[in-house]
């Protein structure tokens, strides 16, 4: 079996975007930003209705919106999503998939069981865009389906991986989603528009441990079920 170029590069892309901590501040150009989100507007959508909204923020606008936030965040008090990411309450196989990612991050960074405020810096993070020089926000429309919630998330993998054409690196962010008042009082959403997640772009920092993170992945073999082959 022959493996064409193009299908060399499009594994290459896909198998190279990981979830990166840690940017440099090396400013990316619009018009970079801009292709990325005309690439991954080409991701189909039931009815190509195209779900999908970003705000591109950068400089003062993302660094007012990351402030805003951190108030929230720091303030300790509770947020409040609109849609819940994750179940109330976690069960296998996902726990411990979901616990052996936050060891490995945190055994990377050098932060022990316990140690709640080095925990919670980290988590902070989040809302700085771990220093990236985009900050994305993407939002739906809270009227549209769950269907439309699949093509939303294949919009934002598209934009990931046409990244990864510039050398572009990104981190999806569900971390914004307790903080949808505050963001949408920030950016000024439309009253129908539910924050589905934010997404940090820029260079990776190679220096930088939380980088060195690989997540492993089960194979095919674990979750493909072939039948008449
Ligand atoms: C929708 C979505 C939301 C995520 N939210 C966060 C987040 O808030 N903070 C974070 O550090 N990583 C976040 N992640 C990254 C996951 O932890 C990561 O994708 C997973 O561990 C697999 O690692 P990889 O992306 O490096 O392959 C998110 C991933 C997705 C798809």
């Amino acid at each position: 079996m022959e493996r064409s170029e193009p299908a060399a590069y499009v594994e290459s892309a896909i198998v190279s975007r990981r979830s990166v901590r840690a940017f440099l501040r090396q400013p990316v150009p619009r018009e970079i930003v801009e292709r990325i989100l005309n690439v991954a507007a080409r991701a189909p959508s039931g009815t190509n209705m195209q779900p999908w909204r970003v705000y591109v923020l950068t400089d003062g606008p993302k660094d007012r919106l990351s402030r805003a936030v951190l108030d929230a965040f720091e303030s300790d008090e509770p947020g409040h999503t609109e849609y819940r990411y994750y179940p109330a309450q976690f069960f296998e196989p996902y726990l411990s998939r979901r616990r052996k990612v936050g060891f490995d991050l945190y055994g990377l960074l050098g932060i022990r069981r316990g140690e709640a405020a080095r925990m919670k810096a980290q988590t902070a993070r989040n809302f700085r865009f771990f220093d990236a020089p985009i900050g994305m926000i993407f939002t739906i429309d809270r009227r549209l389906e769950i269907g439309s919630w699949l093509d939303h998330g294949m919009f934002l993998q598209n934009v990931m991986v046409a990244a990864r054409g510039w050398g572009l690196d990104t981190c999806p962010q569900a971390a914004f989603t307790p903080y949808q008042q505050v963001i949408r009082r920030e950016l000024g959403l439309a009253p129908e528009e539910v924050v589905v997640c934010g997404m940090s772009l820029g260079y990776a920092d190679p220096a930088a441990p939380e980088n060195r993170l690989v997540t492993e992945r089960e194979p095919a073999s674990a979750f493909a079920t072939f039948r008449g082959f």
